[in-house]
């Protein structure tokens, strides 16, 4: 017999999860389907961004920037260091538990929202009486059938693989066997200078590896401001990260040990190297697998993606699909915005997501964030506009810190002065982009931010700065 619900949710990563417990604070009854199993079996919460991404990455990042202080930024602050060691095991264990507090947040969350969590793939089964039927499978479980008036698809991304070259996880790494990595590889290459390639890259070089980045573009970070990114390229050149533009990598070969990559440069000379292990990190793919979306018809783009309208709405009524499943930014905050506002949909509320202010982080070191548009797209679509900078150099407490690399811009329009992007490079700027988003949410003027009072000394008057920047009157600098 089947059980019946107003919404069904699958997925359980941030888009699905948010989604889940806004439907039950709205009153409707939920269950929420989620196939990602820990090591004993059981469920694990939070898909790939709890699990595989967001949540082991920074933890990483952080263990990985204090070893790197204490071997060398404690110094030049009078701190001395003597025997210091690497216990990679120990790392690995805090970030494992860092992701079991975040797996069982959410399943705390799941019961105090009283929403009914079952563990394993849902397939669409057909229409039903009252909705859709889905199917609970589980290897060593008995199938489940649940009919949902509402279905929610949340269900990922998965890494995209080079071609001839699939993950083993053991030379050839996926996202998932890059944060697991028991020792540090001597030689590391990264294929795919974008978000992942930069932040696994940074982890793995401040612990010990000689880094390889290899991307196939001739810019680096092409989305990013090109001031900022160019500013991102000094310091990660000076921390010692290589990385090469405009390869085309030809073939892939691993040996018992080692894996080599041949490629060619951007001027078309066959090259080769021989690493110990390759991270590949070229873009995710969206994740339909076992859905058996053909049961119901629901419709998928040529490139794998649910299609959806700008509500999360699909072709079938009353199926919704949020996430990295669908366009738009593979971010886990943009799941979480559509995961709410398809709740509040369902319940006839008319909620908006602004995507023009969805804000991206890059947390290398330094950081990179930003929101809105980029000078090199204002000017492409030919908006009149201007921009000012300050840098950190010029910050007393970036100066306190010993962190003065980097800057903040703000662009805004030429003659509204309303802030069109803001860009950021430098220390904490992951914190600091909140307050250019609230500012462009609220269709803030660079003067507004220029007019407000910033905490001194503090980052964020660089901020304050920068919008000052834009009508040509820094005060510190
Ligand atoms: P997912 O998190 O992928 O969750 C989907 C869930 O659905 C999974 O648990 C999956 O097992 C389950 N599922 C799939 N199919 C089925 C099915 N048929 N039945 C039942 N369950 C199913 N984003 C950020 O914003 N900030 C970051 O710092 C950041 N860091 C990242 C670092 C890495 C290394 C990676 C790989 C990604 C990172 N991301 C980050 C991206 C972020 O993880 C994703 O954008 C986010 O997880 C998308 O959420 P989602 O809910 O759409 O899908
Ligand atoms: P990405 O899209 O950020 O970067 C992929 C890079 O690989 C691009 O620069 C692309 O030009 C390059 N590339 C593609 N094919 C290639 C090839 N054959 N050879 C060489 N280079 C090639 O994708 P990435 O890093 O895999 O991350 C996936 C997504 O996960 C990100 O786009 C982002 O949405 C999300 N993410 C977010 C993070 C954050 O918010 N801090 C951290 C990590 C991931």
């Amino acid at each position: 017999m089947s059980k019946n619900f107003d919404v069904v949710v699958i997925g359980g990563g941030p888009g699905g999860y948010i989604a889940a417990i806004r439907a039950a604070q709205l009153g409707l009854s939920v269950a929420a389907i989620d196939s990602w199993q820990n090591a004993k079996g059981g469920s694990a919460l939070g898909g790939t961004c709890t699990n595989v991404g967001c949540i082991p990455s920074k933890a990483l990042l952080q263990s990985s920037e204090h070893f790197e202080m204490a071997g060398h930024g404690f110094a030049e602050h009078g701190i001395g260091v003597e025997g210091l060691k690497l216990d990679l095991a120990q790392m690995q264990k805090r970030k494992d538990k860092v992701v079991q507090q975040n797996n069982d947040g959410i399943t705390y969350l799941y019961k105090k929202n009283k929403i009914t969590s079952f563990l394993g793939l849902a397939a669409f089964v057909g229409k039903a009486e009252g909705g859709y039927e889905v199917k609970v499978t589980r290897a060593g479980a008995p199938d489940e059938s649940i009919v949902g008036k509402h279905i929610i698809v949340a269900t990922g991304s998965n890494p995209r693989a080079l071609p001839g070259a699939p993950f083993d996880e053991n030379l050839i790494l996926s996202n998932t066997g890059a944060l697991a990595i028991g020792a540090v590889p001597k030689k590391l290459c990264l294929v795919g200078a974008g978000v992942i390639g930069l932040e696994m890259g940074s982890v793995w070089r401040r612990l010990g590896s000689e880094v390889t980045v290899l991307e196939a573009l001739p810019a680096f970070l092409g989305a990013v401001d090109e001031q900022v990114a160019k500013e991102a390229r000094k310091a990660f050149d000076k921390q010692g990260l290589s990385i090469t533009l405009g390869v085309k990598i030809t073939k892939v070969t691993s040996g018992k040990n080692e894996v080599t990559v041949e490629y060619d440069d951007a001027d078309g000379k066959a090259q080769k190297g021989t690493f110990d292990r390759l991270i590949v990190s070229i873009g995710r793919v969206p994740n339909t697998d076992g859905l058996n979306v053909v049961a119901v018809g629901l419709s998928i783009d040529e490139r794998g993606f649910v299609v959806v309208d700008g509500d999360c709405k699909t072709n079938l009524e009353n199926v919704w699909a949020i996430g990295d499943v669908v366009r738009g930014p593979m971010l886990a905050h943009k799941a979480e915005e559509e995961g709410v506002a398809v709740a509040e949909r369902i319940v006839g509320q008319k909620p908006h997501v602004d995507f023009n202010t969805v804000p991206w982080v890059i947390y290398t070191h330094p950081e990179i964030a930003w929101v809105g548009q980029t000078e090199q797209a204002l000017k492409a679509s030919g908006r009149e506009y201007k921009a000012g900078s300050f840098p950190f150099m010029a910050n007393g407490r970036a100066r306190a810190l010993g962190d003065t690399t980097g800057l903040v811009k703000v662009i805004a329009d030429a003659k509204t002065d309303e802030i069109l992007g803001v860009h950021m490079v430098g220390p904490n700027v992951s914190e600091l982009i909140a307050e250019a988003v609230v500012a462009m949410e609220f269709k803030a003027s660079a003067e507004d931010i220029a007019r407000i009072c910033h905490a001194h000394p503090s980052l964020s008057e660089a901020t304050k700065e920068a919008a000052l920047a834009v009508d040509k009157r820094t005060l510190n600098f």
